[in-house]
């Protein structure tokens, strides 16, 4: 499984403190089946890292997890808060995309408030060559209280990333009902794990993969591109068309049966309790 978002890299945000702390979450991922993964600091507003200082720390990363043989490849990446996004020139978002594939961008939905912003910015964000991946929209307030905004944004080539956690109820019940409301409605395609801890919020996807199967009446191999093929294919950097998942097959017609010749004509029976309608006779 590959993981696009979490906070892996030690020093550089609220993720671990030291690589004591990175290898111990690494050791987690890897035994919950995780075999790539895209370190994704925060840039916040006033606290950007360099894209040098990131790639610097994954160099570290990867020695100290080849030293400990732990076997995870892992790259460069970043969560753009949106503020920082918007600000950014076309040579600072190449270097902070996905894996540096120069095109996919993890771009933080706001906790509070519409971002007003956002729709026109990802036709803009297009038209420069990039696309976007929004980190967990279950989490902001504005989508919880109105779910079918994330449709516009998807819309305009938007996709969206859902948090494991939030599927097994670690966020509230609010977050687990939206973000079952997304993938209900084809509006969830990647899990992650947003990971920031071996322990507070470890890097897990197989609980939440086992949830919404099970919610969904499917096996988990059916949802298994939200944590393959699908970040596989953000990775690629090329296009990404993920299929419809999570929405429940259109149900079976059945004909009602026919009248019996000389019968009642089909349609709906009388309510229980209340006498037919007489019939109105031609004057
Ligand atoms: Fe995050």
């Amino acid at each position: 499984m590959i993981d696009i978002h979490n906070h892996l890299l030690p020093g550089i945000d609220d993720g671990p403190r030291d690589m004591d702390g990175t290898l111990a979450m690494a050791r987690v991922a890897v035994d919950e089946g995780i075999t790539r993964m895209v370190c994704t600091p925060h840039l916040l507003p006033g606290a950007v890292p360099e894209p040098a200082r990131i790639a610097a720390l994954v160099d570290e990363t990867r020695a100290a997890l080849a030293e400990a043989d732990i076997p995870l490849r892992i790259d460069t990446g970043a969560e753009i808060a949106l503020d920082v996004a918007f600000a950014l020139d076309d040579a600072a978002l190449r270097a902070y995309s996905l894996a540096g594939n120069g095109t996919w961008l993890l771009l933080e939905m706001p906790f509070e408030g519409w971002p007003l912003g956002l729709p026109a910015f990802l036709g803009d964000l297009e038209m420069r060559g990039f696309r976007a991946v929004l980190a967990h929209p279950e989490r902001a307030r504005s989508v919880q209280l109105q779910p079918d905004r994330v449709r516009d944004l998807v819309g305009r080539g938007a996709l969206c990333q859902v948090t494991a956690e939030a599927f097994t109820g670690a966020f509230g019940k609010i977050v687990a009902q939206t973000a079952r409301g997304l993938m209900g409605n084809g509006l969830a395609h990647v899990l992650a794990s947003d990971a920031h801890s071996a322990t507070r919020r470890p890097p897990g996807l197989r609980a939440a993969l086992d949830e919404c199967a099970g919610r969904a009446g499917v096996e988990p191999e059916t949802l298994r591109w939200m944590v393959t093929d699908g970040p596989r294919a953000i990775l690629d950097g090329g296009d990404v068309r993920p299929p419809r998942l999570g929405v429940p097959p259109p149900r079976e017609r059945v004909a009602p049966p026919r009248p019996a010749k000389g019968g009642p004509k089909p349609g709906r029976p009388p309510r229980p309790g209340r006498p037919p309608r007489p019939r109105q006779t031609s004057r």
